[in-house]
């Protein structure tokens, strides 16, 4: 049995909806009603990684997990990997960040995930981590500002990072959850192409058949806006990570998703075509904006 953490989230809920389409699956899930994976094989077992009853009645049998953190400040990686440790886990798989590799990122969320692939090394667990660069899924945020005024604000319009499909990252660790001798690797995995925020702009434009405008933010009015949103370390982290971007510290494109899975990795062409809907006026109205 394999257990999905994080599949209410952009890459889980693919890892989860791939898995589910071949065998069974558990999924550990703190708001179950958010899910969108259903069907036969699934079970769902509710409960939070702070919970360790919950965490042990959901790693009951269980051979791999694929583990999904978010929180700047909870021992989430500590709690699963040591629980898991428990269970008799054989394999735990974690989406951590290509940063972490990177000796120029020292940013707090970067530091966070390098201590979080530590605290998994240390539960004796075999682990593999699979390292993403920036999700393209991240211009879903882009979407407010496209329906209301068909204006992208970012930071950076001319700075290009190989972005990743989701999708593609999913199905990255489904590969190595369901294949062999993964166990004490890390892949870094990357799109097809560098693409930048104006770039992306155009070719939204062009999937939505409308003229869409990228304005460029300042650092102070990006800042402004991410504290509205985050902590200050979190926000700080941001901007310190979109200044790597600047200075081109993520173009850089693997081959991953093509080695582990056969399958070319999804440009940005391909994610925005499917996600054309999201960025059309009838979506505020259902998202209740
Ligand atoms: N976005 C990027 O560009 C990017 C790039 C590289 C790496 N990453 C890494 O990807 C990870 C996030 O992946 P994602 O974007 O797929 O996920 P996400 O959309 O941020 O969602 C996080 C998932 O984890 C679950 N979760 C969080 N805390 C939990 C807890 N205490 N107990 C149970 N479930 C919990 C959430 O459940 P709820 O629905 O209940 O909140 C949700 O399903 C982060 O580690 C990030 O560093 C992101």
């Amino acid at each position: 049995m394999i257990l999905v953490t994080g599949a209410t989230g952009a890459v889980g809920r693919e890892v989860a909806g791939q898995l589910s389409a071949a065998g069974p699956v558990r999924i550990l899930a703190r708001r179950p009603e958010r899910l969108t994976v259903r069907g036969g094989g699934v079970e769902v077992v509710e409960g939070e990684y702070g919970d360790r009853a919950a965490l042990d009645r959901a790693l009951r049998g269980v051979a791999s997990v694929f583990l999904v953190t978010n929180s700047p400040t909870e021992p989430d990686d500590e709690r699963v990997a040591a629980a898991a440790a428990a269970a008799g886990v054989r394999h735990l798989v974690k989406l951590s960040m290509m940063a972490v590799e990177e000796p120029g990122a020292d940013d707090f969320i970067t530091r966070r995930q390098r201590e979080n692939e530590q605290a998994v090394r240390e539960s004796g667990v075999p682990w593999t981590f699979v390292r993403p660069r920036t999700f393209m899924s991240n211009t879903l945020s882009w979407a407010p500002g496209i329906r209301s005024t068909g204006v992208v604000r970012a930071l950076y319009g001319d700075a290009p990072v190989a972005c990743v499909d989701p999708r593609d990252v999913a199905a990255a660790a489904v590969a190595v959850l369901t294949g062999t001798g993964h166990e004490g690797r890390a892949y870094a995995v990357s799109g097809p192409e560098a693409i930048t925020a104006r770039e992306q702009t155009a070719q939204l434009s062009r999937v939505l058949e409308r003229p869409l405008r990228f304005e460029e933010l300042g650092v102070d009015a990006a800042r402004t806006a991410l504290l509205a949103k985050y902590p200050p370390p979190v926000a700080e982290a941001f901007l310190q990570s979109a200044e790597r971007q600047r200075a081109g510290a993520k173009a850089a494109v693997v081959p991953t998703i093509q080695d582990l899975t056969g399958r070319p990795a999804r440009p940005y062409r391909i994610w925005s075509a499917e996600h054309a809907e999201a960025f059309a006026p009838e979506a505020g109205r259902f998202a209740g904006e």
